[in-house]
């Protein structure tokens, strides 16, 4: 698809990824909505591209999504290429994560991108074409312990997409899924911001199994060249300005290794794997 007269619409756009991609969008001639909390982000942004506009919206709000679909449903030109990309991680075992961080990452990961899916389909579908990418994660189809709530946010996004792609591809309308790897964004940041010292706070039984998977996942990194946020975004503006995309996109650390250690093993055998590299083998006494 190309960008001139057409709009498109990233979320998360203010770090990351979703900053790459906007100002790759915009590049491409787009007129890009990019949207996030973080408004001085946007806005600086908006100075290093032309044809971005800058609007903040914070997804953990219902209240305020709606809000968002409203001004949506009301522009003069609809969006064609719409970029789910807001989203974080809670960490932590499934016992340690309070019920409302919980609801809250279910909130921006995935009831905020159907909601906004919501609001942009009818424009898509009167104009017989547009481009949905959605941020899944190789965790949208496997899931580390210690981040299970992550995961199933990015399994619902994979479902949702899966779903939804066939729905709507007779309206010329395309449904992508990216499956990144680790890839060196703020995203690490974020999680250990919002989930805090895990270790100080859990049941004496978590805390050899916080350590072990901490010890084994910290080596995965030694000597280890991460990508940065471009490699993705790269993808993305590439799938959408192709007249034949994938429907799925992976890439970035370790993304073959698991997602092909996934697609390649039973479930009692990649069980076996995943144990073994997060370092949880043994019983705790
Ligand atoms: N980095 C990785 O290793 C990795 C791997 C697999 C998948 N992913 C997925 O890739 C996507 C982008 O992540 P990233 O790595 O680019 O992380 P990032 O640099 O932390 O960016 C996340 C973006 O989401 C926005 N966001 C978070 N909470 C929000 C809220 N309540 N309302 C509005 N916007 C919100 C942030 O903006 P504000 O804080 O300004 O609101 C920010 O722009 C996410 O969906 C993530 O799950 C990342």
């Amino acid at each position: 698809m190309e960008g001139k007269g057409r709009t498109a619409l990233v979320t998360g756009a203010s770090s990351g990824m979703g900053w790459e991609t906007a100002r790759r969008l915009a590049e491409k001639g787009f007129e890009v909505i990019a949207a996030a909390r973080r408004l001085d982000r946007l806005e600086d942004l908006a100075k290093k591209a032309d044809h971005i506009i800058p609007r903040r919206v914070d997804l953990s709000e219902p209240r305020a999504v709606d809000a968002f679909c409203g001004y949506l449903s009301g522009l003069p030109r609809p969006v064609s290429v719409l970029v789910n990309n807001a989203g974080y991680s809670v960490r932590g075992a499934l016992e340690d994560v309070p019920m409302d961080a919980v609801m809250r990452v279910f909130q921006v990961n995935l009831f905020a991108l159907i909601r906004i899916t919501q609001a942009c389909l009818p424009g898509m579908r009167k104009q017989r074409e547009g481009i949905i990418v959605n941020l899944s994660s190789m965790a949208g189809k496997f899931a580390f312990p210690m981040s299970g709530v992550y995961a199933a946010t990015k399994h619902a996004v994979e479902a949702i997409s899966d779903s939804l792609r066939i729905e709507v591809r007779p309206f010329g309308i395309r449904v992508i899924t990216i499956r990144p790897g680790f890839i060196a964004t703020e995203f690490n940041e974020a999680a250990n911001r919002i989930t805090g010292d895990l270790l100080s706070r859990t049941a004496p039984d978590y805390k050899p199994l916080y350590q072990a998977s901490g010890a084994s996942i910290g080596k995965w990194f030694v000597n280890a060249t991460v990508p940065g946020a471009d490699l993705i975004a790269k993808m993305i503006v590439e799938a959408v300005v192709s007249d034949s995309p994938e429907i799925t996109y992976s890439g970035g650390f370790l993304s073959e290794e698991f997602q092909g250690k996934r697609f390649q093993s039973d479930d009692e055998a990649f069980d076996r794997f995943l144990t073994e590299k997060t370092g949880l083998t043994g019983r705790v006494p």
